[in-house]
């Protein structure tokens, strides 16, 4: 890996076992609030009329936070941006701090794999952490019981709010100014920049193979 001193990375979405500061722009939007900082107490006066919090008010925060000590090595933005115009502004503030991307990840997935499996997640009652899902076939239930312990099984509430899954997809999914349209915009800035690489993958695998093909690409 090219080792300037401001190493960027940015991955939309996808696991990898690397070491650098794991930034959560909502994580890091709620610790601001609750400490009362400035830019917190802006974020707060919009949750507190029950709106969204504006792009620019979140771009503020990423910002500033992967400007703190413990960035230095690198970051890896997770949940961020999510949209056409967050991504315009990060590369926005990223310039004007000097720093740059070097990588950024596509995780390729058919939206309707995508949401079998939220909606295939089943919960071990004795282990929340034995995996289960009725559509990954590594991970199958055996009949309605919990493959790793015997242990009986239920579907979180949420998991099955199809609705809402949908509205997540819809904003994910949209390639005109959602999410799709944000890394496009990167792989087009990555074409003229020759710092920055982007890397697609198919996130159909498992997550082994996912995470094994994207350290090989990863220089
Ligand atoms: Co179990």
């Amino acid at each position: 890996m090219r080792d300037t001193k401001f190493r960027t990375r940015l991955f939309l979405c996808f696991l990898a076992v690397i070491v650098m500061t794991l930034v959560l722009p909502g994580l890091y939007v709620r610790k601001n609030i609750k400490e009362g900082t400035p830019v917190g107490l802006k974020a707060k006066s919009y949750i507190d009329r029950g709106e969204l919090v504006p792009d620019e008010v979140t771009c503020e925060l990423v910002a500033a936070r992967i400007n703190e000590k413990d960035c230095e090595n690198g970051f890896l933005l997770d949940g961020f941006p999510r949209n056409m115009e967050q991504a315009r502004k990060l590369h926005e503030a990223l310039d004007k701090a000097g720093m740059h991307l070097d990588y950024v990840v596509e995780i390729l997935l058919p939206r309707q794999v995508a949401k079998n499996r939220i909606m295939g997640r089943r919960l071990c009652a004795v282990n929340n952490n034995h995996p289960n899902n009725i559509f990954i076939d590594a991970i199958k239930p055996e009949g309605d019981k919990c493959r790793v312990c015997g242990g009986a099984l239920s579907a979180r509430a949420d998991d099955q709010n199809e609705e809402a899954i949908n509205k997540r997809h819809d904003i994910y999914y949209n390639d005109v100014d959602g999410t799709l349209a944000a890394a496009h915009y990167f792989k087009k800035l990555a074409g003229q920049e020759p710092r920055m690489t982007y890397i697609e993958l198919n996130g159909e695998g498992s997550i082994d193979s996912i995470r094994e093909t994207l350290l090989s690409r990863l220089n």
